[in-house]
């Protein structure tokens, strides 16, 4: 059977077309990334009528790939929680389209269970049950994930999330959106150790929360004295490498002990990690090196599968054997983790 699975939460409008097996017959993701770069940041309305634009396109793009016509599918899977509004409509109006001209059902993908999925994906066998970190540009969570689809949420982000630091951290520097691989990139010539930025509430054992926002703005302070913000172009080479590089430790320290905290708190022996921000090679690096010594399980997928793209969206496929569909009255929570 062939599953279309459609992601439109945020900047990227992606499809793919995966069997019941799993196996993915192919995947597009059309980025947003020039649109958004002039503003540092993604804008709601820019996204959503780029979405509109892209859709149609996508969707025959990946049907063409896998040398297959509408006719062939057998049910689409759209993303319709949580992300922008207006995104994540074109998406859904898009997948209940097709799925009332071709009188196939239609299921529903909840976005943070799917970044989750990609690590079941990535490594070809059940995952579950797993600690589960997602850190992507709108979210920073850890959760108990004791299946695919039953996630309980153990804590999070009180203020920004680690994505949204990285891609304003990366434009209080001068360097260009999407911050988090420009940071990564920045860093990999800088000395950490050259400015110690604080890590907000990682030693407190109390709580798996993280608090981000306090990190960027000790950041502005190091790099501009007074607070006054100062030309990034002022800034040489040397002193943006250094600061991305002390920048990037702190919040991966952040991460990393949380993520540890979490694991022995909960007695899980597995760790999924998913969301844009995974595909940070500190990140990976300090992980791999934390799941040796703490001898748990560490599935972190490939950098393709952290951002985002449709193939996650195969995450339906649990859904729709357990018959778990959705009618066309479907609507998006863009806030609501459900
Ligand atoms: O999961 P994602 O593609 O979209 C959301 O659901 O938000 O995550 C995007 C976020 C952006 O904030 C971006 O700066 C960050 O992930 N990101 C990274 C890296 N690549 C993307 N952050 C750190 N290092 C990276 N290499
Ligand atoms: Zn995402």
């Amino acid at each position: 059977m062939h599953l279309l699975t459609i992601e439109t939460t945020c900047d990227e409008t992606a499809a793919a077309v995966i069997t019941d097996e799993l196996k993915v017959l192919s995947s597009v993701v059309a980025s947003q990334e020039n649109l958004h770069q002039q503003f540092g940041g993604v804008v709601p309305e820019i996204a959503s009528r780029a979405h509109v634009e892209k859709i149609l396109p996508v969707i025959d793009q990946t049907l063409r790939k896998a040398e297959l016509t509408l006719g062939d599918l057998d049910a689409v899977a759209v993303a319709n929680t949580p992300g922008l509004a207006g995104s994540l409509l074109v998406g859904l109006t898009a997948a209940k389209s097709l799925c009332l001209a071709l009188d196939i059902p239609l299921l529903a993908v909840n976005h943070l269970q799917a970044h989750v999925y990609a690590c079941r994906l990535a490594s070809g066998r059940d995952v579950f049950p797993c600690i589960g970190l997602i850190v992507s540009g709108g979210h920073s969570n850890l959760y108990r994930c004791n299946g695919a689809t039953d996630f309980t949420l153990l804590g999070g982000t009180i203020d920004d999330a680690a994505g949204e630091a990285f891609d304003k951290v990366a434009s209080l520097l001068g360097l260009p959106y999407p911050g988090g691989p420009s940071i990564g990139k920045a860093a990999a010539a800088g000395d950490p150790a050259r400015y110690r930025f604080p890590r907000p509430l990682k030693d407190d054992r109390t709580r798996l929360d993280f608090s981000f926002s306090g990190l960027k703005t000790a950041v502005r302070y190091q790099v501009h004295g007074t607070g006054k913000l100062s030309d990034a172009a002022q800034l040489d080479e040397q002193t943006i490498a250094d600061v991305a590089a002390g920048f990037q430790e702190a919040v991966v320290d952040c991460l990393v002990a949380k993520a540890e905290l979490a694991l022995q708190q909960t007695g899980y022996k597995t760790l999924c990690v998913g969301g844009g921000v995974a595909a940070n090679g500190r990140l990976r690096e300090r992980l791999q090196q934390s799941s040796s010594e703490g001898a748990y399980e560490l599935h972190i997928p490939p950098m393709s599968l952290c951002t985002d793209n449709a193939v996650m969206g195969a995450i339906a496929i649990e859904r729709l054997k357990a018959g778990k569909f959705e009618d066309l009255s479907l609507d998006v929570f863009p806030g609501l983790e459900r």
